[in-house]
This record gives structure tokens, C-alpha cells and sequence, in this order.
């Protein structure tokens, strides 16, 4: 099984994917962007203010098919539940904001880039936090972390779930970090028990 955690920057997420390490030590934890050379070319590509949106659509797609193939295909396939700090959505909300207005209908073309070969996650905790709380909390310390990208990419995000409602499992980020991780760990607790 996969189940993968999205949602904007700030929102909490990479804090519960840490603390899940310890509630739940026996699931695969992995996450996007990786720590493979791909992952280190896409780094650089978020600090670069300048970088090209479609460039940098292909480096984080292309950092998803190595993740695939190097990590959660073998994963799945040894029959363990992977646990991922963003994944495919991450694609389709950021990209597809960070492109509109460089290409028509943009979420659905990153969507349709991804359908031959992506692995799509059985089951999504969303982590909801409002762009402004998010960018505060997160800083703003990349190019995709300023409040009025956020709420795009929010928008993003809130379309996907209109999609597949019964993939995602919303959780208020808003919370205290406390009640933030207990309501994961119930989500995910769910999530497996099926
Ligand atoms: P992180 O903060 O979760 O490590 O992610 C780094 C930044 O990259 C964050 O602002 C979200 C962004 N991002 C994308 O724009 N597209 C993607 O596909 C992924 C995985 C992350």
C-alpha cells in the first residue's frame, strides 16, 4: 500500500512524517523531492528564482520516475506500506500553478505526463492550512513558498480532492502540532486498518 501526505508549504506535514517514524516503525518512509542525485538537481532548481517553470517540471518528474523505479515499486513489490512526504499531487498542485499561464490547462497536462507510468497512491493525508499561516510558518525561503503562489497551489490541491474524494483523508492543519500528529496517526491508523 501507499499512502503519501500533501499539502502547502508550512502546513506541518514533514513534522508528522518525522514523528510517524516512531508511532509507526515498521512502515517505508520515503519522500519527494529524494536525496538522489535527481533530488540535488531539483534543489537547485528551487533556489534559482529564474529557473524556467518547464524545466523544472521535468527535473521534479524526472526525480519521480527514478523514485519509482529505485524505491517504491521494489518497495511495494517486497509488500510493505510506503509512507511518502509528497509524491505525484505535489506535481500536479505546484507545477500546475507555477504553469499556468505558460500552457493551457496546465494540472491536467502535468496530470497526463504522469498517467503511462506514475503509481498512483492508494490513499492521501492532506494536511489544510490557510496559504497565508503557511507561508508565515514556512518562511518563505524559496520561490514557492510566497503566500499568493500558496493559495494557487492550494486551489490546486482542493480541485484533486474534488476529484478522487474518497483517495483523501483531510486533516486541520491549523492545529496545535499536537492535535495535528494525533489526527494523522488516526488518519493513517484508518487508512491501514482498510
Ligand atoms: P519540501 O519542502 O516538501 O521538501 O518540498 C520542496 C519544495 O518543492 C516545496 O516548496 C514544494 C515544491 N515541490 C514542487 O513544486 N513540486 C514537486 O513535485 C515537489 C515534490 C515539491
Amino acid at each position: 500500500m501507499l499512502v503519501t501526505l500533501e499539502g502547502i508549504d508550512g502546513s506541518g506535514k514533514t513534522t508528522a512524517w518525522e514523528a510517524l517514524h516512531d508511532s509507526h516503525p515498521d512502515l517505508t518512509y520515503t519522500a519527494e523531492p529524494t536525496d538522489s542525485w535527481y533530488g540535488e538537481a531539483v534543489r537547485r532548481s528551487l533556489a534559482d528564482d529564474d529557473a524556467d517553470p518547464m524545466a523544472d517540471l521535468f527535473l521534479f518528474t524526472a526525480d519521480h520516475a527514478d523514485h519509482l523505479s529505485r524505491v517504491v515499486r521494489p518497495a511495494l513489490e517486497r509488500g510493505e506500506v510506503v509512507v511518502s512526504d509528497r509524491y505525484s499531487d505535489s506535481r500536479y498542485a505546484y507545477q500546475g500553478a507555477s504553469l499556468a499561464g505558460v500552457i493551457k490547462r496546465p494540472m491536467e497536462y502535468v496530470r497526463g505526463i504522469h498517467q503511462p507510468f506514475t503509481r498512483p497512491p492508494d490513499a492521501t493525508i492532506y494536511f489544510d492550512v490557510d496559504p497565508q499561516v503557511g507561508a508565515e510558518r514556512a518562511g518563505a525561503t524559496d520561490k514557492f513558498e510566497a503566500a499568493g503562489y500558496l493559495a494557487a497551489v492550494q486551489e490546486n490541491y482542493e480541485t484533486l480532492v474534488g476529484y478522487e474524494p474518497e483517495r483523501f483523508v483531510r486533516v486541520d492543519a491549523e492545529q496545535s502540532p499536537e492535535a495535528v500528529l494525533e489526527a494523522v496517526e488516526d488518519a493513517l491508523d484508518r487508512i491501514l486498518d482498510g
